[in-house]
């Protein structure tokens, strides 16, 4: 292959930890500036930026679950209403177009066939303006659309998806913080902060890498399992997408994510010793539900391994182990907690042996329909 592994065994495996580089690649142009430009995302952006009362996010895979993410950071940053389709879903409907609503197409590839159609369609319908948030500058995708913004996290080879997702976080980030500017949400005061904050971020995901060895200790059992449950809440639902859906496509190990607050509502009846639940504990303001949503788990005698925060507060015991990312970390904390999931994914396949670059059945980009 054209790209070196390097000290690496799995392209997956380099990936991952080209993650912070690739995020301050991504970010490169806002950490040389003083202040957030709309013109990041083309010289149409601010005119169109300006017009966009509403957003709806077309996207398949991975980068679907990027779009579920970047709705909360909407509507809760920059107070924007936010739709995300399943491409291939939203394609064959009959859904009620709005010149106002910028359309956001997130695709690594920029080759996917529903995503591309999809696009196509919303146009058609009388949606006015279109974004492409892509890590392929010559894609199909980046031509078809009015404004653009590329990741620049470098060719990725492994079919899961990684640095492409955590990319694309962070420029939906961008987007969130340009449109929350744009329309007043933002005093002068705040715009800095979220520059502070989007610097810290290589930093942030360097340090999330470090809890490797602890994850690999935990994928020893997994990799005996044959199902997993990952739970989250909030901005941390994605998350738990995100995480199940890289389990299941290396390692094979049926996995499904669930809202934590669904639990009672179906799977709390397949909660027992041989079903993992993997739960996603930031310290935010749902913490507390979450916390009492794993208490259910825990009665009925599940084994549960959270992901928390420093300051979470969820203590160790027999049945439930725990590994503690840094502090919270507020907006980023989706982007971070995405980390230990990836890991959690690839030491289970290494346990399995499974062909970890090159998934069976699987395509990097799906590029008919
Ligand atoms: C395939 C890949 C996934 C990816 C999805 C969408 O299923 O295996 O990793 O998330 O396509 O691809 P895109 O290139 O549009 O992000």
């Amino acid at each position: 292959e054209a790209i070196e592994l390097g000290p690496y065994t799995h392209y997956m495996q380099k990936e991952i930890f080209e993650q912070p580089s690739a995020v301050a690649n991504t970010l490169e142009m806002v950490f040389n500036a003083q202040s957030i430009s709309p013109n990041l995302f083309g010289s149409e952006a601010e005119k169109v930026f300006f017009q966009t009362k509403s957003i709806l996010i077309l996207a398949c895979g991975t980068s679907y679950h990027a779009g579920l993410v970047a709705r909360y950071w909407l509507e809760t940053v920059a107070g924007l209403p936010c739709n995300v389709e399943i491409a291939s879903e939203y394609r064959y409907r009959n859904p009620i177009a709005d010149p106002h609503t910028l359309v956001v197409g997130i695709s690594q590839s920029g080759e996917t066939a529903d995503t591309l159609a999809a696009l196509n369609y919303a146009k058609k319908l009388g949606h006015r303006y279109s974004l492409a948030i892509c890590n392929v500058p010559e894609s199909a995708l980046i031509r078809q659309t009015d404004l653009r913004f590329l990741t620049r996290a470098g060719p990725e080879i492994g079919v899961a998806s990684t640095k492409a997702f955590t990319t694309q976080l962070a420029s939906l980030l961008l987007l969130t913080v340009t449109l929350a500017k744009m329309r007043h949400k933002l005093s002068a005061q705040d715009e800095q902060q979220m520059i502070m904050t989007l610097r810290h971020l290589p930093m942030a995901l360097q340090h999330a890498l470090q809890v490797e060895p602890q994850v690999r200790i935990w994928a020893e059992s997994f990799a005996q399992k044959r199902h997993a449950l990952f739970l989250g809440r909030g901005v941390h639902y994605p998350i738990a997408m995100e995480g199940a859906l890289k389990l299941k496509e290396i390692s094979y190990i049926h996995a499904e994510a669930y809202a934590a607050g669904e639990l009672k509502h179906g799977p709390l009846a397949l909660v027992d010793d041989e079903m993992p639940v993997v739960a996603i504990a930031p310290n935010d303001q749902l913490l507390g539900k979450l916390k009492s949503n794993l208490q259910e788990v825990h009665a009925r005698g599940g084994e549960l391994y959270v992901f928390a925060d420093a300051d979470s507060q969820i203590a160790q015991s027999e049945n439930e182990h725990v590994i503690r990312l840094s502090e919270h970390a507020g907006l980023l904390s989706p982007i971070l907690h995405t980390i230990p999931l990836q890991l959690l994914a690839y030491h289970v396949a290494l346990v399995k042996g499974t062909d970890v670059d090159k998934p069976r059945n699987l395509a990097k980009a799906v590029t008919v329909e």
